[in-house]
């Protein structure tokens, strides 16, 4: 890929003007320096390498060349959007899950609130930040990094989660072009319908671990349990407690509870 091609892949699509880099420190900082510069809502950066890629909560993502898919989109929401900030990550994982199901005939799941899972494994993570100047929002850059060849996946002792690549659950692999045009495309598509219902069902039946018992750390507070019910409106997770309470889950690490321990 270079830039000319990558324009021409996303001619038809509303994305005004794009960068690619064969390598770059991370995208999601070259979208936040380029928002800076005056950036239009839909702007595109991709690179086939990161150097200091990141994920969320202060983790790294790595990206090695010619493995996985890398890119960021500069989003300047509209006031209708910047109400709904909560759902603009579970709409890219929405994205990547509708389109590896459309146009690859691959079933995901999305592990709350943006991870797309592949037979149980993590195959994409997404990273939302947001550029604020004082108390007003200036622009939001939302980084997705799919793990397409076997040669993406770091070695199981890096990991916390398990993860996979699209090689390994579909060999071949589709070809990066043809997955970042298909990604791109449910992203517009479902963007439009953020405040729709549609997107909460579309999202909802992907969601994992639907009716099962899961931790959930990393929000500041000790880990909960609790029993997953689905998503709200504003994109939180609905967690029922063991005395069956319900509650509202903002933020944090969503994974399965060891049998025996729910
Ligand atoms: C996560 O699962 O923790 C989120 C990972 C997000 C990785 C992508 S790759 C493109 C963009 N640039 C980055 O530095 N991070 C995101």
């Amino acid at each position: 890929m270079d830039e000319q091609s990558l324009a021409a892949l996303v001619q038809d699509l509303p994305v005004p003007a794009v960068r690619w880099f064969a390598t770059t420190g991370s995208t999601n900082d070259a979208a936040l320096e380029w928002i800076n510069r005056g950036a239009q809502d839909g702007c595109l950066v991709a690179a086939d390498t990161q150097t200091a890629g990141r994920g969320r909560l202060g983790r790294r993502w790595i990206t090695e060349p010619g493995a996985g898919l890398a890119f960021s989109l500069v989003l300047r929401p509209q006031p209708w959007e910047a109400e709904r900030l909560g759902l603009l990550s579970p709409l890219g994982a929405l994205a990547v899950s509708w389109a590896l199901e459309h146009d690859f005939g691959l079933q995901s799941e999305i592990k709350w609130p943006n991870d797309v899972l592949l037979g149980g494994r993590k195959v994409c993570g997404i990273l939302l930040e947001a550029a604020w100047v004082g108390d007003s929002l200036r622009g939001v850059v939302i980084g997705i990094g799919l793990n397409v060849m076997r040669a993406a996946v770091p070695p199981a002792g890096q990991l916390l989660f398990p993860a996979t690549s699209l090689e390994e659950v579909s060999a071949p692999a589709p070809e990066r072009e043809r997955l970042l045009k298909a990604i791109l495309s449910a992203f517009f598509y479902w963007r439009a319908r953020l405040a729709s219902l549609d997107f909460l069902d579309a999202w909802q039946n992907r969601l994992a671990y639907r009716g099962q018992w899961v931790e959930v750390s990393g929000t500041g507070a000790p880990p909960v349990v609790g029993q997953v019910r689905g998503v709200a409106p504003g994109g939180d997770l609905r967690l029922a407690l063991p005395a069956g309470e319900e509650i509202l889950v903002s933020a944090g690490d969503v994974r399965l509870r060891p049998a025996g321990e729910g």
